[in-house]
């Protein structure tokens, strides 16, 4: 459709003006078909700025996460949404509402978050308008000593949003971040509340934050040699409303049943950590080097310490660090 191709092109230069000439031209269309498909995609909400001989300018804030922009995405209705500008923690404020008895099924999703948390305690870098933060609540009927699958679940969908997003490879660091090109991209953060009656879970809330663009300004200084972004540039039109429809749409597929389904494959495929030389970090303990030999069916590590003993190492219990090469 005319429309889509102006609104690609104009997404592919966001924050540039580009003269109608100069779009006709590209997209060999007529001057006035770019100016019908501008007006539609002005109707629709775009934001797209003009001035006389500058021509056409899409602001790249015109990729707001708001319920239309993500049920366009989105394959599954009867997940309930709820979109914020900013808000503390998208982690903290489901958590509140399930203990209030909301039922499974519903997501909070955020543009920015002032106090995003991570594992063991971290924040969680979390600026405006470069990254997708977002919860899902789960009820499944699981047993609160395999609650590590939700999270590997978790991983399996971002991983296969993004792959099929950006077309680049993503990778696994055991449990719960996601790299791509050696940097990460995502962070999961699993919580939960265990019904002592019949050790189950009572819910789960998984939380997944993505670095989809170089935030403005970049990274901060400590996280600059880690931290990375899926897309180099903002290619895709409502590229954090499509990451959002295609991170929720698996996370409920694979999740959101009685039971969930079995990730195993996905998540050892993409596995950083197998046959890797790594150091297990354990909190109040002395860091120790071992050899990851195998991934569990329960997602724990077989690992082959300096001294030759082989241990079972949970994801709660320890932090693995890559050695470097
Ligand atoms: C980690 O890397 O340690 C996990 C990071 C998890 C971040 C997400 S962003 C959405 C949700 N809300 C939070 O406060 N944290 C999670």
């Amino acid at each position: 459709m005319t429309k889509d191709r102006v609104l690609d092109f104009l997404w592919s230069h966001a924050d540039e003006s580009i003269s109608g000439e100069e779009l006709a031209a590209r997209l060999d269309l007529s001057r006035t078909a770019v100016w019908k498909a501008v007006e539609q995609l002005r109707n629709e909400g775009y934001l797209i700025e003009s001035a006389p001989r500058r021509g056409y300018r899409l602001l790249s804030k015109s990729d707001v996460l708001s319920e239309a922009g993500i049920r366009k995405y989105l394959n599954c209705p009867e997940l309930r949404l709820r979109c914020f500008a900013e808000i503390g923690s998208t982690n903290t404020a489901l958590k509140e509402l399930a203990n209030r008895g909301e039922a499974a099924g519903l997501a909070l999703v955020a543009g920015r978050q002032t106090a995003g948390r991570g594992r063991m305690g971290r924040s969680f870098f979390s600026p405006e308008d470069s990254g997708v933060y977002l919860s899902l609540l789960l009820r499944p009927s699981l047993p609160a000593s395999e609650a590590t699958a939700i999270t590997a679940c978790a991983a399996v969908a971002v991983a296969e949003t993004l792959e099929e997003l950006s077309g680049r490879k993503a990778e696994i660091k055991w449990v719960n971040d996601l790299l791509m090109a050696g940097k990460k991209v995502c962070g999961i953060l699993t919580e939960a509340s265990l019904d002592c009656e019949n050790g189950q879970l009572s819910y789960a809330v998984v939380g997944i934050g993505v670095n989809a663009l170089e935030p403005a300004g970049g990274f901060p200084e400590e996280l600059r040699d880690i931290a990375g972004a899926v897309f180099p540039e903002r290619s895709l039109p409502e590229l954090r409303c499509r990451l959002a429809a295609g991170i929720l749409d698996r996370l409920w597929r694979y999740c959101g049943g009685a039971e969930l389904q079995d990730c195993f494959e996905g998540y050892r495929d993409r596995s950083l950590v197998l046959g890797q030389e790594v150091e297990l970090l354990s909190p109040g303990r002395e860091p120790e080097r071992a050899l990851v030999l195998d991934l569990e069916r329960d997602y724990s590590l077989r690992v082959r310490l300096a001294n030759g003993e082989e241990r079972k190492v949970l994801s709660g219990e320890v932090r693995v660090r890559l050695e470097k090469n």
